[in-house]
C-alpha cells in the first residue's frame, strides 16, 4: 500500500514538473505572395524560439505549421492580417492535444482488423500507446533472450548523459550461410518528439522476428539493423519534462540546451530548434551511429530513416538541388513501395528528392549515408500525418501507421534481396 502511495505521488511529481502548453495554438499559414512568404520566414529565423515551426518554410502556396504560445497571439494575429494570409487553426489546445495522444486508445476498426496481429505482444511493449525509453530498453532485452539465434542486441556507444544506445541485429543465421546477405538499415527518433518513430521501429522489430513464419524470405535473404530511438536523452526529457523537445540535451549553448542531431539543419545560433552543433559529427550520439553504421555499410543496400510529420519520403539531396545519378531508381522503388502503402488505408506520401519536396541545405544524414557510408538506397521518411496533430500523433494511429508502413517495407525488402 505504502509502495502503491509513494508511485501515485511520484507519477503526479512527474506530471507535474512538465511543461505545458495550455492555450498554445499549431496555426497553418498558406503565403501566398512574397511579401507574407518573407514576413513568415523571417519569424522562422528570427524568432524560433517563440514560434515552434512544426514544419519549416518552403516556398509558396506551401502550407507550415506554427505553434504559437497564448502571449504572442495577438502579435502574430497581426501579422496574418496585415499580410491578409490565409490560415487554419489545426490544433487549438496543444496542451489538450499532448494529453489525448498519451491516452492508451487502439482504434476500434483496427482491433477487428485481421492484419493487428501484434494488438498485443508477449512483451512490454504494445502499440496501442507511446513507451518510454526504459521500457522500449526492456522490450529489446526480452526479444533478445528470446530468440537468442536471430536477435542480436547490440550497445553502439554511450549518450552525452550516458544512456545506452542500442542497436538491434535481426538476422537468421541457419539460412543461406553461404552466401552474403544485403542488409536493411533503419534508424528513427533522432528528433525526440517525434514518437511515431520509435514506435513504428519497435513493431517491425516484432513483426520480423516473432511473425517470421509469416515471411521467413526476409529473414532467410536479408539481415536488418534497426537503431529504434537514436536520440534517447532527448527522448527521456521529451517524455518526462518536455513532450515538444526535438534536439538531444547537451547544455553546450549556455542557456540554450540541445543540438540537432540531423545535421543537415540551417540554423546557425545555439538558441535555434534546429541548432546543427559546433561541427558534423560533434555529438556523443551521431558520432556513435557514425562508427555503428560505417562498420556495415559495406553489406548495405538500403538505409530508412523515420521521421514524422508530413507524409513524405525523401531521397537524396537535401545541400543541392542536383538529384543523384541513380535517382530515376531510388524513386522507382520508393514510389512503388508508397503504392503498396497507400492500397492500405488511402494514405498519400508524396516521393521525390529532399530539395525538390523541402528546400536546399535540409534533410542532412540522408546525404551522408549515400554520399559518404555509400548506401545507395538511402531515404528520409516523415511518417503520419499532415498537420492535424503532428507530432501529437494519437496513439490509435500508431498501429495503422504501422501496417501500412509494413507494406511499404515489403516492397523494399523484396527488392534488396535481389541487388547482386
Ligand atoms: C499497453 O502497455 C501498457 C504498458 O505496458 C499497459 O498499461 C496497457 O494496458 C497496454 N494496453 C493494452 C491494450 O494491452
Ligand atoms: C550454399 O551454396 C550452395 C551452392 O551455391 C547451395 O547449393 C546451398 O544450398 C547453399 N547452402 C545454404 C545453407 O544456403
Ligand atoms: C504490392 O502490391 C501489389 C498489388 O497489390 C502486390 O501484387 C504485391 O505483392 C505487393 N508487394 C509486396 C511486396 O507485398
Ligand atoms: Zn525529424
Amino acid at each position: 500500500m505504502r509502495v502503491l502511495i509513494l508511485l501515485a505521488f511520484l507519477a503526479v511529481s512527474a506530471l507535474a514538473a512538465q511543461k505545458r502548453y495550455d492555450g498554445y495554438k499549431v496555426i497553418q499559414v498558406k503565403p501566398k505572395t512574397l511579401a507574407s512568404f518573407n514576413a513568415i520566414a523571417k519569424l522562422y529565423k528570427e524568432q524560433n524560439s517563440i514560434y515552434d515551426f512544426w514544419t519549416e518554410p518552403r516556398s509558396l502556396d506551401e502550407p507550415i505549421d506554427i505553434m504559437v504560445p497564448p502571449a504572442y497571439a495577438k502579435e502574430f494575429e497581426r501579422i496574418l492580417r496585415n499580410h491578409k494570409m490565409e490560415h487554419r487553426i489545426k490544433i487549438a489546445d496543444v496542451q489538450s492535444a499532448i494529453d489525448v495522444s498519451r491516452k492508451d486508445q487502439a482504434s476500434p476498426s483496427i482491433a477487428k482488423d485481421p492484419r493487428s496481429r501484434s494488438v498485443s505482444s508477449r512483451y512490454v511493449v504494445n502499440w496501442t500507446q507511446y513507451h518510454d525509453y526504459t521500457t522500449i530498453s526492456v522490450f529489446l532485452a526480452q526479444i533478445a533472450q528470446a530468440h537468442p539465434d536471430i536477435v542480436t542486441l547490440k550497445t553502439i556507444g554511450k549518450t552525452h548523459e550516458n544512456r545506452e544506445m542500442y542497436m538491434v541485429k535481426i538476422s537468421n543465421p541457419q539460412t543461406n550461410s553461404n552466401v552474403t546477405k544485403n542488409a536493411i538499415l533503419v534508424d528513427g527518433g533522432i528528433h525526440a518528439r517525434e514518437w511515431i518513430a520509435p514506435a513504428f521501429n519497435t513493431w517491425l522489430i516484432n513483426e520480423l522476428v516473432e511473425n517470421y513464419a509469416d515471411h521467413p524470405q526476409y529473414l532467410d535473404n536479408l539481415d536488418w539493423y534497426i537503431l529504434p530511438v537514436m536520440n534517447p536523452d532527448g527522448y527521456v526529457y521529451s517524455f518526462a519534462d518536455d513532450r515538444l523537445w526535438r534536439k538531444n540535451r547537451n547544455p553546450v549553448n549556455g542557456p540554450c540546451v540541445g543540438i540537432d542531431l540531423n545535421q543537415g539543419g540551417a540554423a546557425g545560433n545555439g538558441c535555434d530548434e534546429t541548432y546543427h552543433g559546433p561541427s558534423a559529427f560533434s555529438e556523443d550520439e551521431s558520432a556513435n551511429a557514425r562508427d555503428a553504421i560505417l562498420s556495415i555499410a559495406e553489406r548495405t543496400q538500403v538505409y530508412l530513416s523515420y521521421h514524422s510529420y508530413s507524409q513524405v519520403w525523401l531521397t537524396p539531396w537535401g545541400y543541392t538541388v542536383d538529384l543523384p545519378e541513380d535517382y530515376p531508381l531510388l524513386f522507382d522503388l520508393a514510389q512503388n513501395a508508397v503504392n503498396n502503402l497507400t492500397a492500405v488505408y488511402g494514405t498519400q506520401y508524396a516521393v521525390g528528392s529532399t530539395t525538390g519536396l523541402l528546400y536546399v541545405a535540409s534533410g542532412g544524414s540522408i546525404d551522408w549515408i549515400k554520399g559518404e557510408a555509400g548506401i545507395p538506397y538511402a531515404y528520409t521518411v516523415e511518417l503520419r500525418d499532415t498537420g492535424d496533430f503532428g507530432f501529437l500523433l494519437p496513439a490509435d494511429q500508431i498501429l495503422p501507421n504501422n501496417l501500412e508502413m509494413w507494406e511499404a517495407i515489403k516492397v523494399i525488402a523484396e527488392y534488396t534481396m535481389e541487388i547482386v
